[in-house]
């Protein structure tokens, strides 16, 4: 059986979020960064709209997390990322916030977060909210104020500027740079109002905020304060490694379709951002209790910078979420789509690993709002669903650094089936096969890659049981449910003990309760091997191995160079239901034994094995 086993349904909920423990202590045995709280944590996201309905609008809210909560003390995280609740038009699905002190009234109220809030605790659950700070809704009051003339107080709290030089304001090619948006298009727009130009990094409606003005960080330094107060465990912070751009606004190299430029040399990791974050953590965190978790989502930041950003003597924040391993299947752009090659992931993870061994902190993910479903994209979510969506949670859980579980993840949530181009409701895919259809690319591609890659993916509501909307909602569902909710729900999985929730709850408890899953040290082995993903982790005496096959074929274990004899090693976990004695060795002669008396790897298999001394 495996090692951390417990009844299915039954774990108990961690302890009550605690201050009064230290935040770190030394870990005894490893000479790398003192241990912190969240190295044994797992942080689960919930995208709001799609996780739970309470009032049969059809959309999620802060009342159905409520009713949901003994789902995540049952699975047992930690932590809580909640993507906003804050009053928004949803032109981003609420990254696009007017009043950041405020729930929209579709999530909720005040009250329901608060109460949120007690739940949560009292089940020894943080919740950390989404912090949307690179910009703000143009229908928020500083926006608002800030375009009505280029006198209003809050014209510099955004970035506005005049048409290029000798061009007419308003006419094609005249913005003040060639910068493309993320969501297509140029990533400025032309306001009748005064005649000038908003910069927005994404969406029309997100007009970025300008960090050069000390008042606007004042301003969101407060609003932070006002939610820690109000008793939130931390912030996850949207795109921040865009709150520093280059002031001279250069023009960036053309991109793919030769329309605009690429400007995010100049606004990604910008000139001030450590600054900034530094001021940040004095202006907001410094003094507050232990325990807070601050992540920064950093599109492009690089392992050297994800150092100093993670580095907890320079006080900037604990981890980043960084973006290289799920590019590792696009080409030129996103929508250029190509297969995973697994030694390029072995090669990226095990660079992160390597390079922030010592100082600083991994986030590990496959999965989050704007990402397809990993066991579509990376596994296989036909005939191996079960042992491939296993496979990638005790990879990525084995690894060094916090895990983040994606609502639907630890269920084996599939992508969803889109029918043609008007099942897209995402601002980017909608946009981007808008924009490719102006250029004339051809429309099976572009649907192709929407398929694959659309944001959508994660989008569809979570499969709470095999009733019509999956127990989602009683209402019309605002996304459609997969029609695979039949198979693939929480009822039917919190009912099976081998199900891919119970797996993912195995390898929470054995972060909880292994120092060696949580502080060991990371050392990748057959980094060329084309489809074993096998590395090790060690602490003091004791190792763990993990190996696991990325493909639908058996595959004999290769030999394990420089490793000690791993035959007679204990399973710690597996993703297959143990035969007799279960330790290396065991099933042998059925699967085929391969170097150094480990058995072969059934397809999609992945076991854990420990020694100790
Ligand atoms: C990153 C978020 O994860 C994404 O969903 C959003 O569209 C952009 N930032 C803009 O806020």
């Amino acid at each position: 059986m495996p090692a951390v086993e417990t009844t299915p349904g039954t774990s108990q909920p961690q302890t009550t979020p605690d201050s009064s423990q230290p935040e770190t202590s030394t870990s005894p045995s490893r000479t790398g960064p003192a241990r912190r709280w969240f190295h044994s944590a797992v942080v689960y996201q919930i995208y709001p709209r799609s996780f739970q309905d309470s009032n049969g609008d059809g959309i999620g809210d802060l009342r159905g997390i409520i009713a949901r909560l003994d789902h995540l003390a049952a699975l047992g995280v930690d932590v809580v990322w909640l993507s906003p609740v804050y009053a928004s038009p949803q032109d981003d699905n609420g990254y696009d916030i007017s009043d950041y002190q405020d729930i929209d009234r579709m999530f909720g109220t005040l009250d329901d977060f608060d109460e949120l809030l007690e739940q949560a605790h009292a089940r020894g659950i943080r919740i950390v909210m989404d912090l949307v700070v690179n910009h703000t809704s143009d229908e928020h009051p500083w926006f608002v104020e800030s375009r009505s003339s280029k006198d209003s107080p809050k014209r510099d709290w955004y970035w506005w500027r005049p048409a290029r030089e000798g061009m007419e304001p308003g006419a094609h090619g005249a913005e003040p740079t060639n910068w493309e948006a993320s969501f297509s298009g140029s990533a400025w727009e032309f306001d009748q109002t005064t005649g000038e130009y908003y910069l927005h990094l994404f969406s029309r409606k997100q007009p970025d905020l300008n960090w050069e003005n000390p008042e606007v960080r004042e301003a969101v330094y407060a609003m932070m304060r006002w939610w820690l107060d109000r008793g939130v465990d931390g912030f996850r912070m949207d795109v921040i490694n865009m709150i520093s751009k280059d002031t001279s606004l250069p023009d960036g190299h053309l991109t793919h379709g030769g329309l605009h430029g690429d400007g995010s040399p100049h606004y990604l990791c910008g000139p001030r951002i450590h600054e900034f974050l530094q001021e940040m953590h004095r202006e907001v965190f410094e003094g507050r209790k232990d325990r807070l978790l601050t992540v920064g989502e950093m599109p492009g930041v690089t392992v050297g910078e994800a150092r100093l950003f993670t580095d907890p003597e320079r006080r900037e924040v604990d981890m980043v979420f960084q973006f290289e391993h799920v590019g590792l299947d696009h080409g030129a752009h996103k929508w250029d789509r190509r297969p995973l090659q697994l030694v390029d992931l072995k090669a990226s993870l095990g660079r992160w690993q390597a390079g922030l061994a010592d100082t600083g902190w991994n986030s590990l993910y496959w999965n989050n709002h704007d990402q397809p479903r990993a066991v579509s994209r990376f596994g296989d979510d036909g005939r191996y669903r079960v042992e491939s969506a296993k496979l990638l949670a005790t990879v990525l859980h084995l690894h060094r650094g916090t895990p983040y579980i994606y609502q639907g993840e630890e269920l084996g949530m599939t992508n969803v089936p889109f029918a043609g181009a008007e099942s897209f409701l995402d601002i980017e895919s909608v946009n981007y096969y808008d924009s490719a259809m102006l250029r004339g690319l051809d429309s099976d591609d572009v649907l192709r890659a929407l398929r694959e890659g659309s944001r959508d993916n994660a989008r569809s509501p979570v499969q709470w049981d095999g009733s019509p909307h999956a127990g989602f909602t009683t209402g019309e569902p605002w996304f459609p449910v997969n029609p695979n909710h039949d198979e693939i729900n929480a009822e039917r999985e919190v009912a099976d003990p081998d199900s891919v929730f119970h797996h993912y709850r195995r390898l929470i408890e054995l972060r909880h309760t292994d120092p060696v899953v949580a502080d060991g040290d990371f050392h990748m082995l057959l980094p060329e091997h084309p489809t074993l993903y096998v590395f090790t982790r060690s602490l003091g005496e004791e190792s763990l191995l993990v190996l696991a096959n990325f493909s639908g074929d058996e595959l004999a274990v290769p030999d394990l160079p420089g490793q000690p004899d791993w035959a007679g090693a204990a399973l710690v976990i597996g993703n297959y239901a143990p035969g007799p004695g279960a330790g290396a060795g065991a099933d042998a002669e059925a699967a085929g034994e391969g170097a150094g008396g480990l058995p072969a790897l059934r397809p999609w298999e992945a076991r854990v094995y420990r020694r100790a001394g």
